[in-house]
């Protein structure tokens, strides 16, 4: 299987445990528009290293049970690995392809993925294996990007803005859509999900703020990747460093975040 595009080194984990601070209040709120809580059994699709897994087996609580699948090994190692806390559901993270799950039918009460639809190649194929797998009324959540070249810096930034669209060509080249949002109603009400919420949401960060070092962190471990896949110049590469280093300190700048949909669906009886 290929590795998601990101790579699953320290510092992309790294870097995905301080997105989840920043994102964190956001997939919380919405887990609870949709209803989860305690006693249910919830999957976390493409967990990564486990951040919303663990937070997931809080919500689910004692009685609960939270299964986690992600086709990196090491990610899957790490949620093994870490400790969840008295009082949280069990953990059971299994290494898989989200777009083959194999999960007994109607054995979930609610499904999360949080930026995996706009990894996958065959985004159906993971909608059709969530279905199967809900208990009917079961809800299926997901955060995920509908308008990525909406990333942006005020005062414009043209070294970002050529950024974000190399960031765009490398997820397509591995059969990813970072506008999966907007594929994903029609895919859902085709599958016999009901839309129950669909909200599109963009963020402002400054200079010192968490906010601020998501896209630092981002831009720090990616671009030289975006370099290596001859989607950037090395001239681009300095242009950029120069432009953000410079923005970083100025207080004035904000840097806009790429929209987030956030969707709640209901598998139909
Ligand atoms: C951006 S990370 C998000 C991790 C986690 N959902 C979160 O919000 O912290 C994307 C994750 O999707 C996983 N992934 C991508 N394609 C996958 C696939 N076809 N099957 C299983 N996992 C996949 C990657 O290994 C990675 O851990």
């Amino acid at each position: 299987m290929a590795e998601y595009v990101l790579g699953t080194h320290d510092e992309e984990l790294w870097r995905l445990g301080l997105q989840h601070q920043v994102w964190r209040a956001q997939a919380t709120a919405l887990w609870e528009t949709a209803g989860f809580g305690p006693g249910q059994t919830l999957l976390d699709i493409g967990c990564g290293p486990g951040f919303c897994t663990r937070d997931l087996a809080w919500v689910a609580g004692i009685s609960g049970r939270v299964i986690a699948v992600d086709e990196s090994p090491r990610y899957i190692d790490f949620v093994n690995n870490t400790p969840t806390g008295v009082g949280a559901a069990p953990i059971e993270a299994h290494l898989g392809d989200v777009q083959a799950l194999d999960l007994p039918d109607e054995c979930l009460d609610g499904a999360y993925a949080r930026w995996v639809f706009c990894f996958v190649r065959h985004p159906d194929k993971v909608i059709e294996g969530v279905h199967r797998a809900l208990k009917p009324g079961g809800r299926l959540v997901i955060q995920d990007y509908v308008h990525y070249l909406a990333m942006g810096l005020s005062p414009a930034g043209p070294a970002l803005d050529r950024v974000a669209a190399a960031v765009r060509q490398s997820w397509a080249l591995s059969g990813g859509d970072c506008n999966i949002g907007r594929r994903l109603p029609h895919l859902l009400t085709e599958r016999g999900f009901r839309i129950d919420h669909l909200e599109p949401k963009v963020r402002v960060g400054t200079p010192g703020t968490l906010l601020w070092e998501w896209p630092t962190t981002f831009f720090r471990i990616f671009v030289p990747t975006l370099v290596k896949m001859g989607l950037l110049t090395q001239e681009e590469h300095r242009a950029f460093t120069e432009e953000w280093e410079q923005r970083s300190l100025d207080p004035q700048s904000r840097f806009y975040t790429p929209i987030v949909v956030d969707i709640v669906a209901t598998k139909l009886d």
